[in-house]
């Protein structure tokens, strides 16, 4: 199995969201978790190297571990896309073989390589090539009428030979016509046990399930049924104190104090300031710091404060300290 930074985090990590996990939603889960494995939202392969979208790859050195997450489906495109993430110091590439939105269909990626594992194979042996650090995998359990008990092992099977170790798995097949992308994160059945087995069929790899993860408890079962790792979207995003704060203890058995959503706003603030300092705008960090005191007393007075405020010209982080002295109750 393989040893890295990235695959030590990948105990628990936060999953690859559109227009969620950017960088400042990622600098945010960082000050929660010093641990977690932290993902980028997908970024094409034909994005950054026929579109020379460079500035996709940025991130912040605090961001670290982090895995870049790419969707492709042409193996020289995207072992050019794996170098420049490597040099841009991405702690590992991704691949998505899960995603069943159109758009990223009409472009052959996502969820329907599960179909294809020879170019998935292929896609990955050129990637592995072009870089030094771990390319993975994250799939579905099958797609449309494939029986995932046949095609799960000959996917892990065939793309495991062609050097892939770490895989994630979300473990619901995906719907491609028919669904909605959001449709195809809720209505087909999870099936965490076909996953297991896969655990048992290849012993050698390190696999992550995804799915359906609503909390550490669940989290920790999960690790303790033999996955090797866990990985969480949703949750991760709406509940982020809940998830992330509490990891460093309770999933890396650190010897460390959960971290709290004050903690997390007061770490927050001076890389508000760099932000608004380059140009940048407020909303564009706080709207995802809106679900950091979910469940507490205050919780509404926050976001109300942070929605209405934070989009307003010149607001800046006195906005924030407002909002946060709204939070009432909040352990410090
Ligand atoms: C808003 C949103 C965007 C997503 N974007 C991606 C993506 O870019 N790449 C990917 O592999 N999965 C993407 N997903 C799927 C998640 O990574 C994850 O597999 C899915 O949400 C199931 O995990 P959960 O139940 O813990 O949320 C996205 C999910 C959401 C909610």
């Amino acid at each position: 199995m393989p040893s890295n930074a990235a695959t030590e985090a990948a105990r628990l990590s936060s999953a690859p969201m559109m227009d969620w996990t950017d960088r400042h939603c990622r600098f945010l889960h960082r000050q929660l978790s010093r641990h977690a494995l932290l993902y980028t939202e997908m970024v094409t392969a034909p994005a950054l190297v026929r579109g020379g979208a460079l500035h996709l790859l940025e991130f912040s050195p605090q961001e670290h571990p982090v895995a870049l997450q790419l969707g492709g489906s042409d193996p020289n495109e995207l072992a050019q896309a794996a170098k420049l993430g490597a040099e841009a110091g991405y702690d590992e590439i991704n691949l998505n073989v899960g995603c069943p939105s159109d758009r990223v269909q009409s472009g052959t990626f996502g969820a329907v390589l599960m179909k294809d594992p020879d170019l998935v194979a292929e896609c990955c042996s050129a990637m592995i090539g072009a870089v030094g650090v771990e390319v993975t995998v994250k799939c579905r359990i099958g797609v449309d009428d494939q029986e995932p008990q046949e095609v799960l092992p000959e996917f892990l099977a065939r793309v495991s030979a062609a050097g892939v170790e770490r895989f994630t798995i979300h473990a619901r097949k995906a719907w491609l016509k028919g669904l909605s992308p959001k449709e195809n994160r809720d209505i087909p059945p999870l099936d965490y046990d076909l996953v297991r087995q896969m655990k048992e069929t290849f012993p050698a790899l390190h696999l992550s399930v995804n799915g359906g993860v609503g909390t550490l408890a669940e989290a920790q079962k999960l690790l303790e049924a033999g996955f090797d790792g866990v990985m969480l979207g949703r949750a991760a995003y709406h509940q982020p104190v809940d998830i992330l704060g509490s990891a460093d203890r309770f999933i890396f058995e650190e010897d460390t104090p959960d971290r709290t959503g004050k903690d997390a706003v007061r770490a927050m603030l001076p890389y508000i300031e760099a932000h608004l300092t380059e140009g940048g705008k407020l909303h564009q960090i706080t709207r995802h710091m809106l679900g950091l005191f979910a469940g507490q007393p205050g919780a509404r007075a926050w976001r109300r404060v942070l929605s209405q405020g934070a989009t307003r010209p010149g607001a800046g982080p006195e906005l924030v300290e407002e909002a946060l002295a709204e939070v009432t109750g909040v352990v410090a």
